[in-house]
């Protein structure tokens, strides 16, 4: 049995959709401001500005602990990276992941940006990976299974050269953060539970140009690639329906 994957509302998926309007716009309020020499530390006071300003509450403040808005992952650093006096530098790539609580329900996204101009290498990266993205919220109609969206980001991304991280994963969402079901990067086809009207998933391919293997920093959160080969991430909170998939956190 597969425990408790609630299923919501269109009343719901509406107050869904608008966290997830407002995770986006601070998303693309950052997106101005990744220039060389801003501090991860600047980005996220701005996120957490707009996220209170449109009349919410970060996410991840206080979520086991997380002392910060946004997790902002530089360069080998996969997620959970903890804002800091860092300086943003041309070349790098940095993702930014930020969840916002809006009215009783959560939206979270994550992108992966480049600093000015970047290698042609993790340029490559950041399109497979948004590109596994998008491949995995095409088949999320009725019918398939959780696993099919797993299976699809996998395929995809390792046909690309690359590997899917495997020591976190999607997740549904809600009036919480992370629901059931999770919904891993890896997987066979066919597996786990069918996606159904209603569901609402965080589909979320963390991607490695090397290894899949992680190491956790000391201080608890920041993770990075063990082999210290780059990192994307990129991540919608995303509607089945009748009609297909509906991406909840856009503008
Ligand atoms: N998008 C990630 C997730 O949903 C971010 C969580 S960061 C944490 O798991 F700080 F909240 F843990
Ligand atoms: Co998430």
């Amino acid at each position: 049995m597969f425990s408790m994957i609630i299923l919501k509302s269109s009343q719901e998926i509406e107050r869904i959709r608008t966290a997830g309007a407002v995770v986006a716009g601070a998303l693309e309020e950052l997106k101005k401001r990744i220039y060389p020499g801003i501090t991860t530390r600047e980005l996220d006071k701005r996120a957490e500005e707009f996220l209170i300003k449109k009349g919410g509450t970060p996410a991840f403040k206080g979520y086991k602990g997380y002392p910060d808005t946004i997790c902002i992952s530089i360069n080998e650093e996969v997620v959970h990276g903890i804002p800091s006096e860092r300086k943003l530098t041309e070349g790098d790539i940095v993702s930014i992941d930020i969840g916002v609580l809006l009215d009783g329900y959560y939206g979270d996204a994550a992108i992966t940006l480049p600093v000015g101009r970047i290698s042609s290498q993790a340029k490559h990266l950041l399109e497979v990976t948004e590109a596994s993205l998008y491949k995995a919220i095409d088949i999320s109609v009725i019918g398939k299974r959780v696993s099919d969206i797993s299976n699809t980001i996998q395929c995809y991304v390792e046909g690309a050269g690359y590997s899917v991280v495997r020591d976190f994963v999607g997740h549904g969402i809600g009036r919480s953060l992370h629901e059931e079901p999770p919904v891993p990067n890896y997987g066979e086809p066919g597996k786990g539970p069918r996606l159904k009207a209603g569901m609402v998933l965080a589909i979320e391919p963390m991607v490695n140009m090397g290894g899949h293997e992680l190491i956790i920093l000391e201080n608890g959160w920041t993770t990075v690639t063990k082999d210290g080969s780059l990192s994307a991430h990129f991540e919608h909170t995303v509607v089945i329906t009748e009609n297909g998939p509906l991406i909840l956190t856009m503008l």
